[in-house]
């Protein structure tokens, strides 16, 4: 979703948006709080008269006339202290800052993990309907095909995929060939296949594959390799 430009762009206007009005309020109660406290602090008649003097030495200068009268003063210190405000929090919302929000999403999909452990029927049973043709690119772009080859005892690192659905409902006692298989993804060490050694297939497919994909791959087992 946040690909999409504009609602990335629709997303930052709103933050920036947001920031604004708070810090506006943040702004307004400072200003409140100071000028209640000089409100209470009413500048006495001898502070009132060391400004008319300065005032009147001001003046007496040509061209430069400004002088900060003390009921001024409230208004000028909240101003002041609503651009010190302003800035200390500007720089924490960076746009670095809001992309990495905005970027949440994305990384929270990737931290779904497939689950490793529990009751295997139940897990397969509430993964998305597969797409063989999905499963058989994955087959690819997954690496599996550096380790398993789809012809008959052909051995590579691991063992062939030909009749691996057939063959697979046999492995383990209580098993079907879709929780083997399950298992044999997100936890290749689960059952170690005779003849092959563990620690070798990767231990990742668990974090990496989404719950489409390992419903893909097990519905292209299913429909390509179930040769007797
Ligand atoms: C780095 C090599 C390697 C990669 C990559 C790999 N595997 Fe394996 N795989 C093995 C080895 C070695 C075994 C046998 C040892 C074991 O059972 O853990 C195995 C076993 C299996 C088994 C059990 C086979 C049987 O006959 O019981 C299945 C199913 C399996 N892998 C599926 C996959 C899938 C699907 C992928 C890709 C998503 C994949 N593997 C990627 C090395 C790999």
């Amino acid at each position: 979703m946040l690909d999409n430009p504009t609602i990335l762009f629709a997303v930052i206007f709103v933050s920036f948006l947001g920031a604004v009005i708070v810090l506006g309020i943040i702004g307004a109660l400072v200003a409140r709080l100071v000028t209640n406290f000089f409100g209470k602090n009413v500048p006495s008649d001898a502070a009132m008269k060391v400004f008319e003097t300065a005032q009147a030495a001001a003046n007496a200068k040509p061209g430069k006339a400004l002088v900060i009268t003390p009921q001024a003063e409230p208004f000028v210190i909240a101003g002041v202290g609503f651009i010190v405000v302003f800035i200390l929090t500007s720089m924490f919302i960076t746009p670095t800052s809001i992309k990495s929000e905005t970027a949440a999403p994305p990384a929270a999909k990737a931290a779904v993990s497939l689950p490793v452990s529990g009751d295997f029927t139940k897990i397969v049973s509430e993964l998305p309907k597969g797409d063989p043709d999905g499963g058989k690119k994955l087959f690819t772009s997954q690496g599996c095909i550096g380790c398993h080859s789809q012809e008959k005892d052909k051995r590579l690192v691991g063992p062939s995929f030909y009749g691996l659905w057939s063959r697979a409902a046999t492995r383990k006692p209580n098993m079907g060939a879709k929780e083997y298989i399950y298992e044999s993804i997100v936890a290749p060490n689960a059952f170690v296949v005779e003849g092959y050694q563990s620690g070798l297939m990767t231990p990742t497919f668990a974090k990496t594959l989404s719950s489409q994909d390992m419903a893909d791959l097990l519905a292209w087992l299913e429909r390509d390799h179930n040769e007797k």
